[in-house]
């Protein structure tokens, strides 16, 4: 007998960003950060958990190839589940005992893997979403994201749709630093996000290693953490709940530019932007200006690839411009996509238009999506 279920489990990118850890096992950090969780339409982690008397061990595999499921993150996740797994068992003798069986994980990313667009946060929230299934947990989400934080930082904000915080918490045992929803996606239901990849290759300071040299080397780093995001947390969330996009906006690139300083005045620095990824900075801010208004938002995360928030009212202006720029190249594979004629190049920015041209791979066209679901198996 083989037990199973599948989930798909969304990404996120994060407009306040996460950047520093208090307790590296337990994946504390030293801010709260806010996120918008993007469509699994268009970008998905799809995994199914299952687990029989047949397996012998536990495996993990990834885009059809066996990984290590000994590290510390991961088995920190399965510790987890199992426990509470027990805690059903033990309540009632009849189910079956599954905590004391083997476990396949099976997952695939519809997406390039460490090309810097949050692949360990859908992947660590599908894990957790879809075993926590298997063994038809109680437990609400916010309780599933204190464990997929273990995994990885950012995964707890994917086990939720919408606007999503992730409050820091202050207890050392983490218990009270776990995801919560800011507002459901239908609450503001047409923020965009135009993705562009600008490098599909795999980073090489990944987010786990550059934060740690972050808090141990940069003398900006203390005072972001306690200076500056606890008031953008509070004033990001208003933006949301009066949907004031322009304030939105200016806090998102504001915090992106913050969180890339702090890694530029670590030793030795850390380089995420490249010079595509700032042509995209001034293309936004040139649409902006052309607009005559704040329409778009930029930010980056541990790597050169830009996300631009809008909404679906000035896709024309926000698309259009990049559509303008780099759509003879691209690929623009969805149908949000495909619906979006190429517009104006903002005035000025042929320099910047041409870095972007040789810059970017791919563009992927999404919007605000809902939390992880349940799917049919592999
Ligand atoms: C820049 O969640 O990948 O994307 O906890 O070490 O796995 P670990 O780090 P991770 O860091 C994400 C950093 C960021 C900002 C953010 O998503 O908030």
């Amino acid at each position: 007998d083989v037990h199973r279920s599948s989930t798909f489990a969304p990404v996120n990118i994060a407009v306040i960003k996460y950047w520093g850890k208090r307790d590296t096992a337990l994946n504390l950090p030293t801010n709260s950060s806010l996120s918008i969780t993007l469509s699994q339409d268009d970008l998905r982690t799809h995994t199914t958990a299952s687990c029989s008397l047949k397996y012998t061990r536990d495996a993990l595999v990834l885009n059809g190839e066996d990984q290590d499921i000994s590290g510390a993150r991961t088995q920190a996740c399965l510790r987890e589940l199992r426990g509470l797994r027990k805690e059903v068992e033990a309540k009632d003798g009849s189910v079956p005992e599954l905590s004391g069986m083997a476990l396949k994980i099976v997952s695939e990313n519809n997406f390039p893997t460490a090309a810097g667009l949050a692949s360990s946060a859908a992947g660590f929230a599908a894990l957790v979403r879809a075993i926590a299934d298997l063994y038809a947990l109680p437990s609400p989400p916010a309780e599933l994201s204190r464990i997929a934080r273990q995994g990885s930082g950012s995964a707890c904000r994917s086990l939720f749709g919408g606007y999503v915080a992730w409050k820091m918490g202050e207890e050392t045992d983490g218990s009270d630093s776990a995801a919560y929803e800011v507002a459901p996606a239908q609450h503001w239901p047409d923020m965009r996000a135009l993705i562009l990849v600008a490098s599909a290759e795999k980073k090489d300071v990944s987010s786990t290693v550059g934060m740690q040299a972050t808090v141990k080397t940069s003398e900006r780093f203390a005072h972001r953490a306690e200076n500056i995001v606890p008031a953008r947390m509070a004033a990001t969330e208003e933006c949301v709940k009066s949907r004031d996009f322009a304030t939105f906006a200016d806090l998102t690139m504001r915090d992106s530019n913050n969180f890339h300083a702090t890694c530029l005045d670590t030793s030795p620095p850390i380089f995420y932007m490249n010079d595509t990824s700032r042509a995209a900075v001034r293309v936004c801010e040139a649409i902006n200006t052309h607009a005559g208004r704040t329409i778009c938002a930029y930010t980056f995360d541990a790597g050169p690839n830009a996300v631009v928030y809008y909404l679906a009212e000035t896709e024309a202006q926000v698309a259009g411009a990049f559509r303008g720029i780099v759509g003879h190249k691209t690929g623009w594979d969805n149908s949000r996509g495909r619906a979006i004629q190429a517009g104006e190049v903002p005035k000025g920015m042929e320099i910047a238009a041409e870095m972007l041209e040789n810059g970017v791979s791919r563009v992927i066209l999404t919007a605000v999506g809902d939390g992880p679901r349940r799917t049919e198996e592999h």
